[in-house]
């Protein structure tokens, strides 16, 4: 791993998904819109870590301005080509990370999010993505991070219990499966779960308020062991 690059950054670099339950239109138009629900409005939104834009284009169709930022060049050509695809004339999308994204804008917002995106920031990143965040929200503004890992549930989905199959003997097999992986992962010096790393809605809430602001929890409609962040 070059020095320059965080070990997400490089995890990153060749992806081309999001990796949602399912790449069907059908199921990520649904969960677009449960995300539409909880964005509520506003005219400009900055979607930060848009990664393929599966979500981005949705959003699209219901705000005036729109900038998707994420550090992955990959993904970023994916989202130019479904952007393009779908004539989002008022998409900008630019190449930045959790730090330098704040310079390269040139204008405020009604919405910043993220979804499935803060798992990949250490609470530290998320605080400073906070602060930096809330200058630039327009008044009345809200940030929205979507699908954080709820570390009550997720060792649970991680195990097979929210399996519609679940059984002892899987669960089982399961546990030996997650073991050697992390023993694997740390011999190679890779990370030890691809999907990041949990945040305890509390941990978050108490930034939120450090910074003046109330946060709302709620729970993910799609994926068992997530929660939605409403900062306001
Ligand atoms: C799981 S994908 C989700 C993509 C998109 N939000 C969606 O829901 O389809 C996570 C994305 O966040 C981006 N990302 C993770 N950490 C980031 C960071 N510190 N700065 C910019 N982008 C980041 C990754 O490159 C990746 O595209």
């Amino acid at each position: 791993m070059s020095k320059s690059k965080n070990v997400w950054e490089e995890f990153f670099a060749d992806k081309k998904r999001g990796g949602h339950r399912s790449s069907a239109e059908e199921f990520l138009s649904k969960e677009a819109r449960e995300k539409l629900y909880h964005l509520n409005g506003g005219k400009t939104l900055l979607d930060f870590g848009c990664g393929a834009g599966e979500l981005l284009v949705y959003y699209s169709l219901e705000y005036e301005k729109l900038v998707g930022a994420d550090f992955s060049a990959s993904m970023l050509e994916e989202a130019g080509k479904r952007v393009r695809g779908r004539k989002c004339e008022n998409v900008n999308l630019i190449l930045a990370n959790d730090k330098n994204v704040w310079e390269k804008l040139d204008f405020s917002f009604d919405r910043i999010t993220a979804a499935e995106v803060i798992q990949y920031l250490t609470y530290e990143k998320v605080d400073n993505f906070i602060a930096s965040a809330m200058k630039h929200l327009n008044k009345g503004g809200k940030i929205i991070l979507f699908d954080l890992l709820d570390p009550r549930l997720y060792p649970l989905w991680k195990i097979g219990l929210f399996s519609r199959d679940f059984g002892v003997d899987k669960i089982l097999r399961r546990i030996a499966f997650e073991t050697r992986t992390i023993f694997l992962a740390t011999l190679k010096n890779r990370p030890k779960d691809i999907l990041g790393y949990t945040h305890k809605p509390h941990t978050i809430e108490n930034i939120a308020n450090k910074h003046g602001f109330k946060m709302e929890y709620v729970k993910s409609m799609y994926y068992e062991y997530k929660y939605h962040a409403i900062i306001s």
